[in-house]
């Protein structure tokens, strides 16, 4: 199972195992990591839960769809190139060893 490393504002660091197909959202929010909201349960619909993937991952993880990327224009933290929505980001094998940064403000 793929690995995932959230990064808080404040610098903690929380590693993860998710399961293949959960997205970096539904990883987060079942256990419980802090700073990721997710008001609408990853409808793609609030922006609340806004990450910034790492360099080394961002060409694996690839961009922000359409309607994703409208909505990260309203996000409530800047906007980075590296800017996801974390409920977007489907694990597969691929992203093992993901590395996320939680954005400073979700609301
Ligand atoms: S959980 Fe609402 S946009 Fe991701």
């Amino acid at each position: 199972m793929p690995d995932i490393t959230y990064i808080s504002p404040d610098g903690t660091s929380t590693t993860l195992e998710a399961r293949l197909g959960d997205s970096v959202m539904e990883v987060a929010v079942k256990h419980g990591v802090e700073g990721i909201v997710a008001e609408c349960g990853g409808a793609c619909s609030c922006a609340t839960c806004h990450v910034y993937v790492d360099e080394a991952f961002t060409d694996r993880v690839g961009g922000a769809g359409d309607l994703e990327d409208d909505m990260l224009d309203g996000a409530a933290a800047e906007r980075l190139p590296n800017s996801r929505l974390s409920c977007q980001i489907k694990m597969r094998d691929e992203l093992d060893g993901l590395l996320v940064r939680i954005a400073p403000e979700q609301l």
